[in-house]
């Protein structure tokens, strides 16, 4: 899993407001060949949501914004690949690792990024990364914590992404950038998937 997230480089963010809207959302994301997709637990729709998602299983669904082990083990339930925190919460990792799951805890600070080394974990989240010193913080951050990749999040967008993915101890940048619920409304003479396709591309350039 690691290694796919590495090379599609996005990871979007999404919060579920209408499940009606998942199918467009899946298709979208399988026409841009990017197929994962992170569904927080911000809207009690995050367990429904990550079950439709999942069911294709043409999508590596993860679930984000998991901050207690009742959300961690929901998640699994319906079907989560992966689990997304946004700080280091010990009951999360532990069921995490016991699960064989993929676990990215948030991290800030030395301190963050120590504690989820202690547990084997390689890849943290990086949040929020614009205020917490962005690509500069990073670079300082990967001197003592080489054998480290980080996913940042937080304030990442489309005219700053591709500075973070330049950075090699950066495995993908996550966002809510990447997705917007305009992407699922087809405006004349501008496909739905626009934005996605614009953010692949810059990719690829
Ligand atoms: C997260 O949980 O990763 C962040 O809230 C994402 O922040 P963004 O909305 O600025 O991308």
């Amino acid at each position: 899993m690691y290694k796919k997230i590495e090379e599609v480089k996005l990871l979007p963010l999404y919060t579920a407001t209408d499940l009606t809207l998942l199918d467009r959302l899946e298709e979208i994301l399988i026409k841009n060949e990017v197929r994962f997709i992170e569904v927080t637990f911000r809207s009690k729709l995050a367990a429904p949501a990550i079950k439709k998602l999942s069911a294709s299983g043409e999508l590596i669904v993860g679930a984000g914004t998991v901050r207690t082990l009742e959300e961690a083990k929901i998640a699994v339930e319906n079907g989560a690949q992966f689990i997304v925190s946004p700080a280091v919460v010990p009951e999360v990792i532990e069921y995490c690792i016991q699960q064989e799951l993929p676990v990215f805890p948030g991290t800030a600070t030395p301190g963050d990024i120590q504690r989820a080394t202690e547990y084997g974990i390689k890849v943290v989240k990086f949040f929020p990364a614009d205020i917490y010193g962005g690509l500069k913080a990073i670079k300082a951050l990967s001197g003592p914590f080489y054998d480290v990749k980080f996913l940042p999040t937080g304030g990442i967008s489309q005219e700053n992404f591709t500075d973070y993915l330049q950075n090699d101890s950066i495995i993908a940048v996550g966002g809510s950038f990447i997705l917007s619920e305009d992407m699922f409304r087809e405006d004349e003479g501008k496909p739905a998937d626009e934005n996605l396709r614009q953010l692949v591309s810059q990719i690829k350039n």
